[in-house]
């Protein structure tokens, strides 16, 4: 299709403001998919995404659309809509999506009004230079409210409130209305046809029987099948198998040029031969410049995954070998831990992120896990100006420490105004720091602080939901580091190191911590023959101590003069019960006491 014809765009929304039931009216009303084959939410292909609702990986979906020119003769148009994940943990895919489009619909729940990742995804629609188009969803709900938000949107984008489309994904009002808006108001892609290709990789997925797809953005040139082609962060080559577009199954093309969307084949089994960001160009005519913006995913987010069963370790290093294959963010080292056992430190885009992988792993490899406490990235500089990279609380170092980083975000809060007290006192128990706030209308604001990652990780997001009656909304983006008062606490058991339950806490927080942990193990932990203190220490100082009373416990204490055969059955019940304990020093502990005390919060 010739680029004047090509409208690549996408949806770009705050969560649940319904951008995927508006994606499927779209392929239904353009006729890509019939309404017999029509299921809810068509694009999000992973049962896991279907089941939460969310979209993980983007999609990109090629729908015919005719529209009449002047003269009255319609003009077959070819709408590319590439979908992006809604949720802040993929921000870095999002502006990948975002990047291969000249348009955005910008879409906002009628009943609502604006959220906190509508404005995220407006500003990097708008940092992407996008065509924004304002639209109201939902008219249909008897609570909507379209004029005030159409003003509040209009504000917030410039422009007219009369301009501000009113649909229903779910009715299918407007949308046709919609369809031809896209094809009047966002640009016609442009390139040079005759230059070395250039392709944008915006996602990149496994498959079982195909390998790797890449979804492109054709920027310069044109890629065609049995190319040889080259990516350009890497410099590694294939042959490209095959190449074409979706609409909604993948159909095989002739090739893709200037402003097409489409997938790759090449027979490559690893997402990370096939980046997220890289350019792809022609191996034989290479260009000379990448297309800008190419950064690996980042982990801020660190935690161990162990099996409950300890043989089934091999499954879990070959599931996560399998897992990774189709998510380029990633990664994993071993790990040994006293009280759990082999596993791995594992290291996430966020806390979203860690729990789809738990949830995978579990479901699609049938293992039971445990993790530990999840924890940012640390870096601690040394007296002598080493500096430490600390992933795992446990490897924390002793010894002269001049200073501890850790990771901040800059994050918006979007509430009604009546509850900037109840936010303000939240923000403020989590180390926050106000930068700003605004109003959005009367009864609006954005607050806009810099956060600890470690103090949003956690319990932040349900903590601020519950004080504002699950009326704010909150999004979130790392914005380097900052000094800050950091101590290891260590959990002791009989003077010995309980390494899963090492935790870094800011000094106001350690000693909470210790108590909490120390009370929960003594819980959890059953009596010994002798006394066993449970106590919480930073360095050498203890803050904390339980104590675990002695019993005596003599199993053939009751069995004296009893036959012989009830003692041996004991004897070896004992020692079946010993096979899932863990000695830490002289204690024996059940590891399902580690696990309890780990998973209960
Ligand atoms: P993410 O993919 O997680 O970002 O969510 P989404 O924005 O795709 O929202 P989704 O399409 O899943 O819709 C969220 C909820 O709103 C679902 O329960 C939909 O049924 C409902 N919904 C979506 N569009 C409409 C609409 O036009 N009218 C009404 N009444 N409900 C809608």
């Amino acid at each position: 299709t010739a680029p004047e014809l090509l409208r690549n765009f996408c949806i770009i929304a705050h969560i649940d403001h319904g951008k995927s039931t508006l994606a499927d009216r779209m392929l239904q009303l353009t006729g890509v998919v019939d309404a017999r084959a029509m299921r809810a939410q068509y694009l999000d292909r992973m049962d896991i995404e279907r089941e939460r609702g969310i979209t993980i990986k983007s999609q990109a979906v090629r729908m015919p659309w005719a529209v009449p020119d002047e003269t009255g003769s319609l003009q077959p148009y070819a709408l590319n809509m590439i979908d992006t994940p809604g949720h802040v943990d993929f921000t870095y895919e999002v502006s990948r999506s975002l990047a291969a489009c000249e348009g955005a619909v910008l879409l906002v729940d009628a009943a609502q009004g604006i959220e906190a990742q509508t404005l995220a995804n407006l500003y990097l629609a708008l940092e992407n230079d996008l065509q924004v188009i304002p639209v109201l969803n939902k008219i249909d709900l008897p609570a909507a409210q379209p004029e005030k938000y159409a003003d509040e949107l209009a504000r917030l984008v410039g422009g007219d409130p009369a301009d501000v489309l009113k649909v229903s994904g779910k009715t299918g009002v407007g949308v046709e209305e919609l369809l031809d808006r896209i094809v009047e108001l966002v640009p016609a892609p442009v390139g040079d046809a005759d230059a070395p290709a250039r392709a944008m990789i915006f996602d990149s997925v496994y498959d079982t029987y195909r390998g790797v797809v890449t979804y492109v953005r054709v920027v310069d040139g044109n890629l065609n099948p049995r190319e040889r082609i080259a990516m350009m962060s890497t410099k590694a080559t294939h042959e490209l198998l095959e190449i074409g577009v979706i609409s909604p199954e993948p159909v095989p093309t002739k090739g893709l040029g200037v402003g097409e969307v489409g997938y790759l084949i090449t027979g490559v089994k690893d997402v990370r031969q096939s980046k997220v960001g890289d350019t792809v160009t022609n191996s034989a005519k290479p260009a000379a410049e990448a297309l800008g913006g190419y950064s690996d995913p980042k982990p801020m987010v660190f935690s161990g995954l162990y099996p409950i069963d300890g043989s089934d370790y091999p499954v879990l290093r070959d599931a996560l070998d399998k897992l990774k294959l189709n998510d380029a963010a990633l990664n994993y080292e071993p790990e040994t831990s006293v009280a759990l056992g082999f596993g791995f430190r594992v290291g996430f885009l966020g806390l979203l992120h860690l729990e789809i992988v738990r949830e995978r792993l579990e479901r699609e490899f049938d293992l039971d896990l445990i993790s530990t406490a999840p924890n940012v990235v640390y870096d601690v500089v040394m007296e002598d100006r080493t500096e430490v990279h600390v992933t795992n609380p446990s490897e924390f170092p002793g010894g002269k420490i001049r200073e501890v980083r850790e990771p901040i975000v800059k994050a918006t809060i979007l509430a009604p105004a009546e509850f900037i007290g109840a936010i303000m006192e939240l923000c403020q128990t989590k180390r926050g720091d106000l930068q700003g706030m605004d109003y959005l209308s009367e009864d609006r604001v954005e607050m806009r602080y810099t956060l600890p990652l470690a103090e949003i990780v956690f319990d932040f997001f349900d903590q601020l939901k519950s004080r504002t009656r699950g009326y704010a909304s909150l999004d979130y983006e790392p914005t380097g580091e900052q000094v800050a008062d950091l101590v290891k606490v260590d959990i002791l058991l009989q003077g010995e190191q309980v390494d899963a339950f090492s935790a870094i806490a800011h000094k106001d927080k350690a000693y909470a911590y210790g108590v909490m942990m120390t009370a929960k193990l003594k819980d959890l932990i059953p009596r010994q023959q002798f006394e066993v203190p449970i106590q919480a220490a930073i360095g050498s100082r203890v803050i904390a101590r339980e104590t675990i009373r002695a019993i005596r416990k003599d199993v053939l204490a009751k069995c004296y003069g009893g036959d012989i055969s009830r003692k041996r059955k004991l004897l070896e019940k004992q020692k079946e019960g010993k096979k899932r304990m863990k000695t830490i020093g002289r204690v024996d502990v059940p590891q399902e006491a580690f696990i309890a005390a780990l998973s209960s919060d």
